[in-house]
C-alpha cells in the first residue's frame, strides 16, 4: 500500500481562515428562487412562502456570503420590479435562460431569507443593460436607512431596517459574449469604475468586486484582468474568478485533479492583480472573490434547448440540475481545499449554487428537500476549518494524469485553532486504483486525540442521492485514524475524501 507523510507545524501559515471562504449563490434560475427556496404552498412554508427544510438545510450546510440575483439573470434585470406588493409586480422575460419572471421574490424577501439562514448577502448590480445610477438607486434603496424617497419606500414596503449589504458585484462575466451589455475590458473597466466611485460617494467603506473573467479558458483570459484593474484598481477590493469543473472525454483521472487547475487558476489571477499593483507602485493588495465554482457537467446539463418563442418562455422550468455523484463530492472536497490554501489571497467564495440548479441542495415541489452527494464535504469543511489556515509539507507519491502531468495522489489542507486546542486536516486520496495510508506530523500542534474522521467514498464512484433514495452515499467514520507520539494516521480509500477534527 502506497504511503503519504505530511508535517505540520503551527508557524506555517497561510492566513486567517475567512468565512467567507464558504459562500454560496442564488441566482433567478430554474427551481433554484421559485420551488427552491420558495414555494409559498408548500406544507413547510413560511409566511414569506419561503420553505423551512431548505432553511434548515442552509444552515446545516454552513454558508456564508450568498451571491444575488445573478448570474447572467441579473445582467438584464430591474431590480425594482421585485420591490413593493407583490400584486403589482411586472412579469418579464428572462434573456439569459429563457425563462418568464414573476418577481414573486425580491431584494425584501431575499433579505429576510438571508438573515433565517444566517448568510450575508452579496448583491450583484446590473452592468448588462443598466449603469451608475441604478446601481445607486438599489444601494439607496437597501442601505440608507431612512429619509430619502428609495430608502423610504424600502421602510413602506415592511422592511424598516436598512439590510445594511457590504459586498457588491460590479456586475457579472462581462468577459463572455453571452452576457447581455457584453463589451471590451476597457469598456466594462470603466463603467465599473465609474460605478465604484458613484457607489463610494455614498459609502467609502462598501467593498466592491469586479469582473474577472469567467473561466481560465476564455481567450481573453489575463488581458481581461489586467485591463480591468488597470481601470480599477483603486475603487474596488476583489477581482472574481469563476470556474467549473467536470471529466472531458470521460477522463476521470484529470477531472479527480481539477483543484491543480483551481490552484493556476488562481495564481494567474494573483499574477495578473499583482502587475498592476507594481505597475501602479501601489501598497493595496487586491484580494479574488471566487464567486462562481463547482462540479458542473455542462455538456449534459447546460444543453438545454433554448425555446425561442418568448411567449412560450416557462416559468421556473427545471435547469440545470446536475445530479452529483460520490466521485463529483471527492472533487468539491479537493476544490476546497485549493481555496483554503489560497487564504491569503482567495478570502471569498462562492459555491455556485445552491438549491436545484448545480447545487448541495434538491427539492421536490411539494416534497422533501435533500443533500447531494456535494453537500458534505462543504458542511464539514465550513464547520471545521477554525483559526488559521496551515501550509502543510506534503511527501505522496505521485500519478499520472493527461491533463496535468504527474501530481500527487494525496492532497491536503490543515486549520489551526490555537487558542482552542483543535486543528482540522482535509485530504484527499485522488488515485482511482490505490489505497493510501497517510501519516501526519502534527507533533508541534500537541495533538493527543483524533475527535472525529469522516471519509466520503463509495465503492460504486457514480453512486449519487436521489428522491427515492436520499442517503445513498453518505460521510462514514473513519476507524483508521489514531494518534501515537504526535503522528496521526489515517487510511484513505481510492477516490476518497476525509476530514479530521483533531484536539
Ligand atoms: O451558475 C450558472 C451560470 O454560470 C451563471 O449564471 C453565470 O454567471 C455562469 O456562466
Amino acid at each position: 500500500m502506497p504511503n503519504a507523510r505530511i508535517t505540520l507545524d503551527p508557524h506555517f501559515t497561510v492566513a486567517p481562515v475567512s468565512r467567507r471562504i464558504f459562500g454560496s449563490f442564488v441566482e433567478h434560475l430554474g427551481r433554484a428562487v421559485y420551488d427552491g427556496i420558495y414555494e409559498p404552498g408548500h406544507r413547510a412554508a413560511n409566511a414569506d412562502g419561503f420553505r423551512r427544510d431548505v432553511i434548515d438545510l442552509v444552515r446545516e450546510l454552513g454558508v456564508s456570503t450568498i451571491r444575488y440575483p445573478g448570474g447572467n439573470f441579473v445582467s438584464g434585470y430591474r431590480w425594482e420590479d421585485g420591490v413593493g406588493p407583490r400584486e403589482a409586480r411586472p412579469r418579464r422575460l428572462d434573456l439569459a435562460w429563457h425563462s418568464t419572471e414573476s418577481n414573486e421574490v425580491g431584494l425584501d424577501e431575499f433579505a429576510r431569507w438571508t438573515k433565517e439562514v444566517d448568510g450575508e448577502l452579496m448583491y450583484a448590480v446590473n452592468l448588462g443593460t443598466r449603469g451608475v445610477q441604478e446601481a445607486l438607486d438599489v444601494l439607496e434603496y437597501a442601505n440608507i436607512p431612512s429619509g430619502t424617497t428609495l430608502s423610504d419606500q424600502r421602510i413602506a414596503n415592511g422592511s424598516p431596517e436598512p439590510h445594511a449589504i457590504r459586498m457588491w458585484c460590479l456586475g457579472n462575466e462581462m468577459d463572455g459574449p453571452w452576457q447581455l451589455g457584453h463589451g471590451t475590458a476597457t469598456e466594462y473597466g470603466r463603467l465599473a469604475a465609474k460605478t465604484a466611485q458613484a457607489m463610494r460617494q455614498i459609502d467609502p467603506t462598501l467593498e466592491l468586486v469586479v469582473c474577472g473573467s469567467s473561466g481560465a479558458g476564455m481567450p481573453t483570459f489575463g488581458v481581461w484582468e489586467r485591463t480591468v484593474l488597470e481601470e480599477t484598481y483603486e475603487h474596488v477590493d476583489f477581482i472574481s474568478c469563476h470556474a467549473y469543473y467536470e471529466p472531458h472525454d470521460g477522463d476521470v483521472a484529470s477531472f479527480l485533479a481539477s483543484a491543480v487547475s483551481m490552484d493556476r487558476f488562481i495564481d494567474s489571477v494573483v499574477a495578473s492583480a499583482d502587475h498592476v499593483k507594481a505597475v501602479r507602485r501601489s501598497d493595496k493588495t487586491m484580494y479574488l472573490s471566487f464567486d462562481e465554482w463547482n462540479v458542473w457537467y455542462q455538456s449534459v446539463y447546460n444543453d438545454v434547448e433554448k425555446i425561442t418563442d418568448p411567449s412560450a418562455w416557462p416559468q421556473a422550468p427545471r435547469l440545470l440540475e446536475n445530479a452529483y455523484s460520490a466521485m463529483d463530492a471527492v472533487v468539491v472536497g479537493s476544490l476546497l481545499i485549493s481555496l483554503l490554501r489560497h487564504a491569503d489571497r482567495v478570502t471569498a467564495a462562492s459555491l455556485a449554487q445552491l438549491v436545484n440548479v448545480i447545487a448541495p441542495i434538491t427539492t421536490e415541489p411539494g416534497g422533501p428537500a435533500w443533500r447531494q452527494t456535494t453537500f458534505y464535504p462543504f458542511a464539514i469543511t465550513s464547520r471545521l476549518a477554525r483559526g488559521t489556515v496551515l501550509d502543510p509539507k506534503i511527501d505522496s507519491p505521485l500519478i499520472a494524469t493527461d491533463a496535468y502531468g504527474e501530481v500527487p495522489m494525496v492532497d491536503a489542507v490543515a486549520t489551526h485553532d490555537d487558542a482552542a486546542g483543535t486543528a482540522s486536516v482535509f485530504l484527499v486520496n485522488r488515485s482511482l486504483t490505490e489505497t493510501v495510508t497517510v501519516s501526519i506530523d502534527a507533533g508541534p500542534l500537541g495533538i493527543l486525540h483524533v475527535r472525529s474522521a469522516e471519509t466520503l467514498h463509495d465503492e460504486d464512484f457514480s453512486a449519487g442521492n436521489t428522491l427515492a433514495d436520499q442517503d445513498r452515499v453518505v460521510p462514514e467514520p473513519n476507524k483508521t485514524a489514531r494518534v501515537e507520539g504526535g503522528t496521526v494516521t489515517v487510511t484513505l480509500p481510492p477516490v476518497s475524501w476525509t476530514a479530521l477534527d483533531l484536539h
